[in-house]
């Protein structure tokens, strides 16, 4: 529910990923900085002291992800000291992608006056949820990949808590009023970003690929071309 998927791009992105060294590495260090990301704003949503233990759970295993994938990238013989810019596979849109996604999923939130608390709550549900579905399509086809190309990269573990923590948040956003609204139009924005981080990957792989003189161009096929809005950022209202 909710997901716009973009499996096919994201198997043609992981297929030109997995067979460099250089971009594989990357993309680990991208994943492993959007993980991190991912586990410093659950951590910056708890309440001080009323913190149940799903929630220490999920932020714990978000941080994990993160130092789990920094390790992978020895098995590639790679080394990223940290996540400045030029570590990063699609450069400012991979920066940008979570913190954007949290400032206009507020925006879309403040637009339907429920009291702060609230706002607060759904902000981290849905927010949260966008980012579960996401990885629920990506990481399987990552995957999938890896095993193909008989890499020493694993991913396995991260997938099956990944699969948990969708379910957690689905089950948590099933007793909220009208979340079905809510979704459609936070993974709409979501879907944007993404396909903007997208777009930003395939332009660095191509600039790569024409940088290494003897290499086979990089021939997109995927259906994203531009990072043009792909979906309406207007949203429906669901507060009557
Ligand atoms: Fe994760
Ligand atoms: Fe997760």
């Amino acid at each position: 529910m909710g997901l716009i998927s973009f499996e096919n791009e994201i198997t043609e992105l992981v297929q030109a990923i997995v067979k460099d060294p250089f971009l594989h590495g990357l993309w680990l260090n991208t994943l492993s900085y959007l993980e991190n990301c991912g586990a410093r704003k659950i951590a910056s949503c708890e309440h001080p002291t009323a913190v149940k233990e799903e929630m220490l759970k999920h932020a714990s295993e978000e941080f994990r992800h993160a130092f789990y994938l920094k390790k992978q990238l020895g098995r590639i013989n790679q080394h990223f000291e940290d996540y400045r810019r030029s570590y990063l596979l699609g450069g400012w849109p991979a920066y940008h992608y979570l913190n954007a996604l949290d400032l206009y999923s507020f925006r879309y939130l403040q637009s339907l006056r429920l009291d702060p608390s609230a706002t607060k709550e759904l902000a981290y549900l849905l927010v949260t949820y966008a980012i579960e579905l996401r990885a629920a399509e990506l990481y399987p086809l990552y995957h999938s990949q890896l095993i193909k190309e008989h890499s020493r990269v694993q991913v396995k573990s991260i997938l099956l808590e990944e699969h948990e923590h969708l379910q957690e948040m689905e089950s948590a956003l099933s007793s909220i009023p009208k979340s079905s609204i809510h979704i459609e139009n936070i993974c709409r924005l979501e879907a944007n970003l993404f396909a903007t981080w997208l777009v930003a990957c395939i332009e660095q792989i191509k600039e790569h690929r024409l940088a290494l003189r003897g290499r086979s161009p990089f021939h997109w096929t995927g259906s994203v071309r531009s990072s043009q809005r792909l979906f309406p950022m207007k949203w429906k209202c669901s507060n009557a």
